[in-house]
């Protein structure tokens, strides 16, 4: 034995006392080789492991480089959910990250986007509807001496800081749709949002909980900020014909049944109230001074647009063009544009002209003069704020 070979055999004596005091010396050279060739395999098998590692990862940042990239040359703001950005996008460079949400300037578009027509036609006259209402709305809230009167609802907002977006939340008036933007805009997936049980109000606030008031303060000065309006009756007939001519929750049925009891001279049992009832209750609401339920609560107290310098007021007779206007402003094209399912689509496109505006003279049919005085009352300021007229209901039901 060589002296290398015997310091190997000694450490394998060692290593191994028991097992190779028997054995002779050709089985220990045997498993002297086998252990050799265990520790190269072991060594290729490692070198192996990491080069892929290296690979992957070294794939993983140029995608990261290339993503980067694409962001930056086409100028999605901080949204950290979609991977396909910028493929087809323009932004305007509307949005403006001064203090000041100041009505958009008008900007060139250069190109027309793949995905949907940009018209610069409806565009500005986008615009010049906006600066409209917001200027017709700040005169009206002077002449009317409410400016700054009623305290901001805080509660109602729905602020996404990230995507710079505070939406006070008008029930009954496309409310649904931009419930379904901001779960989008809240990371919810869109399959899911079409599979789920859970009403999207609810996925909302899990994800945009109510704000405080100094919350809404910091997001009004940094936000574009936005309601949307609606016909005053045609949102209120809309709201009676969901919550208490057409129940469908225990809250609204138990309210439908006391007013039936209250306002009829002889209830019958699971009588549904006329929408004359209805509007007989809610005067008597007012003139004891309750508050409104938020789905007929007029505009000018819960959205109070007199102490909010507001953004934008969009409306649902104007929608669509409303929408993707305030979309564009805020750099969420890819986001959102075209995200709503088509089941809503339709019934957008289909709300302010066949269902309910169809319906506005048979019930307002209904009703006389004393409870329309009283019902506009009600209302009134929202029809001037928002640049609605209520003389046509006079027609209505002097036709009766
Ligand atoms: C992405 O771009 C930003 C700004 O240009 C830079 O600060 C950041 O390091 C970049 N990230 C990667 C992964 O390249
Ligand atoms: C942003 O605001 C600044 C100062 O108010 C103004 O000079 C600049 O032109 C604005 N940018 C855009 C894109 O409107
Ligand atoms: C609302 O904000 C805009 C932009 O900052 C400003 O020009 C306008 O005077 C404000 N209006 C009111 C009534 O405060
Ligand atoms: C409106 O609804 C009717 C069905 O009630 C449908 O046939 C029509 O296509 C809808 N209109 C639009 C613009 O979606
Ligand atoms: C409403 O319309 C009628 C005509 O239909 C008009 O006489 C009246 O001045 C309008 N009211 C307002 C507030 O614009």
């Amino acid at each position: 034995m060589t002296q290398t070979e015997r310091s190997v055999h000694v450490v394998i004596v060692e290593k191994f006392p028991r097992r190779t005091m028997t054995q002779n010396g050709t089985r220990g050279k045997r498993s002297v080789l086998k252990r050799r060739l265990v520790v190269c395999l072991k060594i290729i098998l490692a070198i192996t492991v990491f080069s892929l590692y290296v690979v992957v990862l070294l794939r993983e940042s140029l995608q990261a480089i290339e993503e980067n990239k694409s962001r930056w040359t086409s100028r999605v703001p901080k949204t950290s959910h979609h991977r396909n950005t910028g493929k087809h996008l323009i932004h305007h460079a509307w949005k403006n990250s001064t203090n000041h949400p100041a009505p958009p300037r008008p900007s060139k578009p250069t190109t027309l986007n793949p995905i949907y027509e940009y018209s610069e036609e409806v565009n500005a006259a986008a615009e010049r509807d906006f600066a409209e209402r917001k200027n017709h709305l700040w005169d009206m809230c002077i002449r009317r001496g409410m400016v700054g009167v009623y305290p901001p609802n805080a509660w109602e907002f729905f602020i996404s800081p990230g995507h710079g977006l505070a939406w006070c939340n008008v029930f009954k008036a496309a409310s649904s749709s931009w419930m379904y933007y901001f779960n989008i805009l809240g990371g919810y997936n869109l399959a899911y949002l079409q599979r789920t049980k859970t009403s999207p109000l609810e996925l909302a606030r899990q994800r945009f909980p109510r704000p405080t008031l100094p919350e809404l303060a910091d997001a009004l000065a940094n936000s574009i900020s936005f309601l949307i309006v609606r016909e005053p009756f045609e949102r209120l007939l809309s709201a009676y014909r969901n919550k208490i001519e057409g129940f469908r929750n225990k809250y609204y049925k138990l309210l439908a049944e006391q007013i039936v009891k209250k306002y009829r001279k002889t209830p019958k049992m699971k009588a549904r109230p006329t929408f004359k009832e209805f509007l007989t209750y809610l005067i008597h609401h007012y003139k004891s001074g309750n508050r409104f339920d938020e789905h007929w609560s007029p505009i000018y107290s819960f959205c109070t647009p007199c102490s909010i310098n507001y953004t934008l007021i969009a409306k649902v007779e104007t929608f669509q063009r409303d929408t993707e206007y305030i979309i564009r402003q805020a750099g969420l094209e890819t986001l959102l544009l075209n995200k709503l399912p088509n089941k809503k689509v339709r019934a957008i496109s289909n709300r302010s002209t066949s269902d309910t505006r169809h319906l506005i003279p048979k019930y307002f049919g209904q009703i006389d003069a004393q409870t329309l005085d009283q019902i506009i009352e009600i209302y009134e300021p929202d029809f001037e704020f928002f640049g609605y007229n209520f003389t046509k209901y006079y027609e209505l039901i002097e036709q009766n």
